[in-house]
């Protein structure tokens, strides 16, 4: 069994195994370099060559348990047929939404779109590398989804006056993103994903009444869908104000923190895995404050099932030489 899968699956407290949010991604030189001829960024997550390649860069570098396969949450609205750009310096831009052409789309023209993803999980999962590791396929989580798909940029602080204003548009959106995430699940677990995670980065811009329909209900639909294919499922609903009542509900195999949670409590009265939790700005000090940081995660859930990871993606001024030596106090740990 890979060690992700001891911890997941036979709840094992005695390895801690790691990866990293955005290990495949801006901080790493042989990234920058690919991106540097390939400025078109959903074109790059449809090269099946230099996509498997970026995948696997963070493994040739470090001692880490699992790839990440190499796209984006928001390749499932490029499926939808809605225009996706992403901009230097300001991140995704989306284009109208129109509900009367997104119902209009069908499985086949979707998996037609992304046929080159699962190509690339295909070839990242079955590289030697990867013995004895995960290939993490995932999913963005239908809200965070729905924020994209509507607001057509990031909300950064707050969403749109008027979101929640055209009730029909948001339903129906909700209930097609659901039905194309299923087939973008079941394709990346046929051509070799081991774990699926579910990203919801904005689950922490609902107020607590609105959870249920908008979070709990869809994701716990989605969970459900990804156990009945025998594959466990993390999740990560980043800033969710009640990760425990959200475990509660959805029940994935583990769950991601944040930074802004305190572990302790999450030890405290939270069961199942736990993984991730440790803010990336302490990449970004020292090495022996890095130590003592990441030491306070491993201290706290030395005896509960925890996969290192971070609070959120490794940032891009990050030295690869300080993710090196996180790498090695959590293996010699
Ligand atoms: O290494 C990995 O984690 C795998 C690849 C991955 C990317 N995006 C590549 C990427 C994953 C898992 C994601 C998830 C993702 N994408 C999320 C959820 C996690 C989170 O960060 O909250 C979200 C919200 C997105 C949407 C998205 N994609 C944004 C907001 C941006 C712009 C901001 C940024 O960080 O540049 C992207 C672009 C993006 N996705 C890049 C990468 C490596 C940067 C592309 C570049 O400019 O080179």
């Amino acid at each position: 069994m890979t060690p992700i899968n001891k911890v997941l699956l036979s709840k094992n407290t005695n390895i801690n195994p790691i990866w990293i949010m955005r290990q495949a991604g801006r901080y790493l030189p042989e990234f920058r370099e690919i991106r540097k001829n390939n400025t078109n960024f959903i074109k790059l997550c449809l090269n099946v060559n230099l996509s498997s390649q970026i995948s696997l860069q963070p493994l040739k570098r470090f001692n880490l348990d699992a790839a990440i396969i190499f796209s984006d949450i928001l390749m499932l609205p490029y499926g939808l047929n809605q225009k996706v750009d992403f901009k230097k310096n300001f991140g995704p831009k989306l284009g109208e939404l129109y509900l009367n052409q997104l119902e209009k789309v069908n499985e086949i023209d979707f998996v037609e779109k992304l046929q080159s993803v699962y190509s690339i999980v295909k070839k990242v999962s079955s590289n030697q590398i990867l013995k004895n590791k995960n290939t993490i396929g995932f999913i963005g989580a239908p809200w965070t989804l729905l924020v994209y798909m509507i607001n057509q940029q990031s909300p950064k602080q707050d969403l749109k006056k008027d979101f929640f204003k055209d009730t029909l548009l948001i339903n129906k959106t909700l209930s097609i993103i659901e039905k194309f995430l299923k087939i973008h699940i079941k394709k990346q677990v046929d051509n070799g994903a081991s774990v699926i995670q579910i990203f919801d980065s904005w689950a922490g811009l609902l107020k607590e009444k609105d959870l249920p329909k908008y979070i709990y209900a869809p994701t716990l639909n989605l969970v459900n869908y990804i156990k009945s294919l025998n594959v466990p499922v993390i999740c990560f609903p980043r800033e969710i104000k009640n990760y425990i009542e959200f475990c509660d509900i959805v029940k994935p195999d583990a769950i991601n923190i944040d930074y802004n949670v305190n572990p302790k409590d999450i030890l405290k009265d939270i069961k199942i895995p736990v993984q991730g939790g440790l803010d990336p700005k302490i990449l970004l000090t020292d090495k022996e404050n890095l130590k003592k940081e990441a030491t306070k995660y491993l201290d706290i859930f030395k005896d509960h099932p925890y996969i290192f990871n971070l609070g959120h993606g490794v940032l891009p001024e990050t030295d690869p030489e300080m993710v090196d030596y996180l790498v090695q106090i959590v293996k010699n740990y």
